[in-house]
């Protein structure tokens, strides 16, 4: 697959990769409307060696394009699992530099590799190296406001062959505080050729004009803002590259969308699993309508698939 397909109907709209969240069955449900690409969640490259086709399977679903994200500080470790994925069919590899996540950090992994530029670059080389699909890279501004680096570090990963950034517009040390800042990163277009996503806030279609405006990127990555929306990115997409106006699916329309979700999530996982996972997607499809903390409640409170899809539909007969 070439990457530069991906901006072939415009400005690309990406679903941003969130561990415990973009699940194969929520990209599913986004893909089914429509967005240029979905990520899987992050992986371990140990994980991936382990149990390589099991886990590959379980990320990438029937995901149209196949994006794996990798995380770890190893660059052996991080090629030889670019290479599994590979020979399982992934379209593109993608290196996590941007969790923010204690654990992870610890682990020298994610956002920590910031602050070690040499490895941060051995490690985007060496997973190049090792694959013939296209390898982006995910990355904040830098560790810290006295240390963003990205400017630095976006020009060697593009020299050791990176074909594509996404930034998310804050540092480590602001976590998901303050406000990303688009505007940080607009100088990029004079230091590299290759394309880049503004990722950080970006909750609606204004945002998306005023985001690549102030950044100069040439696509946007959205995560938080398609819980429960996953129609989002497709009326984004619709409207910067069309000018249509896609309407938010009716309730009617919402409580299908949702209902098939959770079946499509229960038939991945299982039963019990596919129901702690999906508890919260409830919280977030119902968000903002009247009665929601009761019906969250009375959801939580229930293990019994029958009872929580008669709640689910007379929440939603209830809205009609
Ligand atoms: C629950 C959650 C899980 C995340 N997991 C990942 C991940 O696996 N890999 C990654 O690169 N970023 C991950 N992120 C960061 C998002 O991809 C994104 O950069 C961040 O949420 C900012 O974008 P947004 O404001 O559009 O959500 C995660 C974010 C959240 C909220």
């Amino acid at each position: 697959m070439k990457l530069k397909s991906l901006f072939d109907g415009g400005v690309p709209v990406f679903l941003a990769p969130m561990a415990g969240v973009t699940d194969a069955p929520f990209r599913k449900t986004v893909n089914k409307f429509g967005a240029t690409a979905t990520v899987s969640e992050m992986v371990s490259c140990e994980a991936l060696i382990r149990n390589s086709e099991k886990t590959f399977r379980r990320l990438t679903g029937e995901s149209n394009i196949k994006i794996v994200q990798i995380m770890g500080s190893d660059p052996k470790c991080m090629a030889e699992s670019a290479k599994i994925n590979e020979d399982n069919g992934a379209d593109i590899i993608d290196i996590n530099m941007g969790c923010p996540v204690k654990k992870i950090v610890n682990n020298n992994s994610g956002s920590a590799l910031l602050k070690n530029e040499k490895l941060a670059v051995t490690i985007a080389e060496t997973v190049v190296k090792s694959v013939k699909i296209p390898v982006t890279l995910k990355m904040r501004l830098g560790w810290d406001n006295e240390s963003k680096n990205f400017r630095s570090l976006a020009e060697q990963f593009e020299k050791v062959g990176i074909r594509m950034l996404s930034i998310h517009c804050r540092t480590r040390s602001q976590m998901y505080g303050g406000t990303a800042d688009w505007s940080e990163i607009s100088d990029l277009t004079e230091i590299i050729k290759i394309p880049y996503l503004v990722n950080g806030d970006i909750k609606n279609f204004n945002d998306v004009r005023v985001a690549l405006k102030r950044s100069k990127a040439n696509g946007v990555m959205i995560g938080r803002a398609t819980l429960g929306k996953p129609w989002l990115l497709n009326q984004i997409l619709q409207k910067i590259n069309q000018g249509n106006d896609v309407p938010s699916p009716s309730l009617e329309q919402q409580y299908e969308i949702l209902m098939q979700h959770f079946h499509d999530t229960l038939d991945f996982y299982g039963m019990e699993h596919g129901l702690r996972i999906f508890r919260k997607h409830f919280c977030w499809y119902s968000s903002g309508m009247s009665g929601a903390s009761n019906f969250r409640d009375q959801i939580n409170r229930s293990d019994n698939i029958k009872s929580i899809e008669k709640l689910v539909k007379d929440f939603y007969k209830n809205h009609h």
